[in-house]
């Protein structure tokens, strides 16, 4: 089966994260969330993907080649030159897909079980299906009300307050049966959440809803980022697969000096080095190509890769993106650092 990635969005809230890079490239745990979902969705027997890009979209295509296998699974992909919305990236990607098929949101880190869900939608017998989870706050996401044969009956995207009592949002991963590409108009820009599901819904397709409860979080905002690493640290997520040992995931050849202290749980990236008396962790992540120097503190953080981190800096619930260098004995703590400068962002704590 195929699989359809929404990956074109400008990422306007993860900036500065995204000021180089397109959101679904932002590293988890050490490597691209869209290498990770590829690598998932392979696990679920899907063996070709359609990338539909527009930021950014080059720097997608350097790392998955196009018309290549990337690890088995087969990439295509199609590039707008103006933003289409969702809806219009899904029908401008129609040539691809002559079977149920499925379409995601890159910005996801989730357990979602794509085979249980696929085996739902024939089941259902539904033209549309949409993965759905319960949360508390539902303003920020589309909204599904259903009746009690699991059917959705409405579909609002961001309601306002006192709009829907429902609880269940869309999570970013539906099935598609292809007929239903033929309500989405060519070259215009559409929402499928604010337009084509609601007219789907006008016209009495058939859309199911598969309620799901385990782990989910898109990685909207720079705290959602950090704390999926949290998350997958803590072993709240089967999503990033690792074997642990005290809680410490290392990579191949990392170099921990014997008087550095690493406290877990940490992850540290492929050729990483950290040096003498410096003290790595709890709730840290550093990447691939990293050196963390002398007598200095990195807790609770995201280092991108190929980050240096001088003497007696300090780091805490800092993110670092990738080629920046911490100078001696500075200090980065609740906020990003990126392109050698502390952003204004702040993080909560
Ligand atoms: N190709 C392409 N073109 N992709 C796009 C475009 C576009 O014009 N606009 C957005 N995307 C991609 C984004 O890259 C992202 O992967 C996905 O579509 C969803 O866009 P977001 O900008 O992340 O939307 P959102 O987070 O506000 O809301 C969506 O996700 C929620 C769950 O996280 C909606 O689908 C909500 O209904 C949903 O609850
Ligand atoms: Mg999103």
């Amino acid at each position: 089966m195929k699989a359809l990635l929404l990956a074109g969005g400008l990422g306007t809230r993860l900036r500065p994260l995204t000021d180089d890079l397109p959101k679904p490239m932002v590293p988890i745990m050490g490597r691209p969330l869209l290498e990770r979902i590829i690598l998932n969705l392979k696990k679920s027997g899907i063996n070709e993907v359609v990338i539909s890009t527009y930021y950014k979209s080059q720097y997608i295509e350097d790392y998955f080649k196009p018309e290549e296998d990337y690890l088995g699974v087969k990439i295509h992909y199609i590039t707008e030159e103006s933003p289409l919305g969702t809806g219009g990236a899904i029908k401008n990607a129609e040539k691809f897909f002559d079977d149920t098929f499925l379409i995601l949101n890159s910005d996801i880190v989730s357990d979602i079980d794509y085979a249980d869900l696929i085996k739902y939608h024939n089941r259902r017998r539904a033209q549309v299906t949409i993965a759905s989870i319960e949360v508390r706050d539902t303003s920020q996401y589309g909204v599904i009300e259903f009746d009690e044969k699991g059917f959705i009956t409405a579909f609002k995207e961001k309601p306002k307050p006192g709009e829907s009592n429902s609880k269940y949002i869309n999570a970013g991963v539906y099935v598609f049966e292809p007929e239903v590409l033929k309500e989405i108009p060519e070259n215009t820009v559409v929402s499928v959440e604010r337009e084509t599901y609601p007219k789907l819904l006008e016209k009495e397709y058939r859309m199911a809803i598969y309620k799901f409860n385990g782990y989910w979080i898109d990685i909207g905002t720079i705290d959602k980022y950090k704390k999926v690493h949290e998350d997958i640290l803590k072993g709240k997520s089967r999503f990033v697969s690792t074997t642990s040992s005290r809680g410490i995931i290392l990579g191949d050849n990392v170099k921990i000096h014997p008087t550095a202290k690493v406290i877990g749980p940490a992850y540290i990236g492929n050729n990483t080095e950290i040096d003498a008396y410096a003290t790595v962790g709890p709730y840290t992540v550093i990447g691939n190509n990293c050196r963390i120097g002398q007598e200095s503190k990195v807790s609770q953080s995201v280092l991108w890769d190929n980050v240096k981190v001088r003497r007696f800096a300090r780091l805490e619930n800092a993110v670092v993106t990738s080629e920046c260098i911490v100078e001696v004995n500075m200090e980065v703590k609740n906020t990003v650092f990126t392109a050698n400068r502390l952003a204004s962002t702040t993080l909560t704590t």
